[in-house]
């Protein structure tokens, strides 16, 4: 058994605090938005589970082509000896990597739940003698401090989860990744690519309404961590493009006027007939834009490959 370690970089409590802050700024704000990361209690993390093996949701499938056809290429092109996985959750993705980088040395799992870090953490350290695993409780939107492990570094961020970021918070979060890495590092990113508007909108609301439930999870998680009362049947799933933005949008329509009262916050919420309350933005990609905000953050997009239907892509880009 190799060694296995775990760090925590998030106070106890920060979850709920960042929780309230972001329910109280998303709430009282107009139009009215949630942060999509609040979708992933335990419940709403099995209900994406369940998301990823839908036959409209493809995203899941396509990486995974891509990882299954390509890890070999990916680690030649990055000859990593450390292995940042940001976002990791159960590692599952991550395996077709690790399985080709047998020059590694550290792996490095981040992710907001310390479940999935020692569940996924402690099984791979067991099964891989001589690879340490050094996981990292953290989230990866805020500043982010690495261990001292040997590079070169690759920093993989896959799943097209980058998506869930406005442009800005994009260049933000690019620049940090930027931060991390030396010259010569590399970023695996997955992105997931503009495609026919029938296909988005199928995947984000599909027939047996897992999506539906995974939206209205939120409100779940809003009232039992805020003593809410949210009724999630008072709510419609909507899924729409936004053509100009590229993005997907999942929203929860009010099906009538009603007030929502948050003790933990003292505050009530009106909701007026038909009004959206906005929960995520899933923007979608093209190789020329991904290229452009890579050279903005000071990464050089080095390589680029796609399933065979052209529905995601993985890039890599190297750090100048
Ligand atoms: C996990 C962020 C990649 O945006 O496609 C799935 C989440 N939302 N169905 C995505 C999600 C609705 C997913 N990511």
């Amino acid at each position: 058994m190799s060694p296995f370690r775990l760090t925590r970089t998030l106070p106890e409590d920060a979850t709920g605090a960042a929780l309230r802050a972001d329910v109280r700024e998303g709430l009282t704000g107009s139009p009215r938005t949630l942060p999509p990361k609040w979708f992933y209690d335990a419940r709403g993390s099995e209900l994406f589970e369940e998301i990823t093996e839908l036959p409209e949701y493809y995203p899941t499938r396509a990486e995974r082509e891509i990882l299954r056809a390509r890890a070999g290429e990916i680690v030649e092109a990055s000859g990593a000896r450390t292995l940042v996985e940001l976002g990791s959750g159960s590692s599952e993705k991550t395996r077709y990597l690790l399985d080709a980088l047998s020059g590694l040395h550290t792996y490095v799992p981040v992710d907001v739940s310390e479940s999935a870090l020692t569940q996924a953490g402690q099984a791979l350290a067991a099964e891989r003698p001589g690879l340490e695993v050094h996981a990292l409780i953290a989230d990866f939107t805020a500043r982010l401090t690495l261990p001292k492990t040997p590079g070169p570094r690759l920093v993989a961020f896959l799943g097209g989860t980058i998506g869930n970021l406005l442009p800005v918070e994009r260049a933000a979060f690019l620049a940090s990744v930027r931060a991390l890495l030396a010259p010569g590092d590399a970023l695996l990113l997955g992105t997931d690519l503009v495609k026919d508007e029938r296909v988005l909108v199928r995947a984000y609301d599909d027939a047996a309404g897992v999506t539906a439930a995974f939206n209205k999870n939120v409100l779940h998680v809003i009232n039992r961590e805020l003593g809410a009362d949210f009724d999630p049947d008072a709510f419609a799933h909507v899924a729409l493009w936004d053509a100009r933005r590229e993005w997907i949008e999942m929203r929860l329509r009010s099906r009538t006027a009603q007030t929502v009262k948050i003790p933990a916050l003292e505050l009530a919420v009106d909701f007026a007939a038909g009004e959206d309350l906005r929960t995520e933005v899933s923007a979608k990609f093209r190789r020329q834009g991904v290229g452009r905000e890579l050279s903005a953050a000071g990464l050089e997009l080095a390589r680029w490959w796609t399933d065979r239907e052209e529905r995601f892509a993985l890039s890599l880009s190297v750090a100048r």
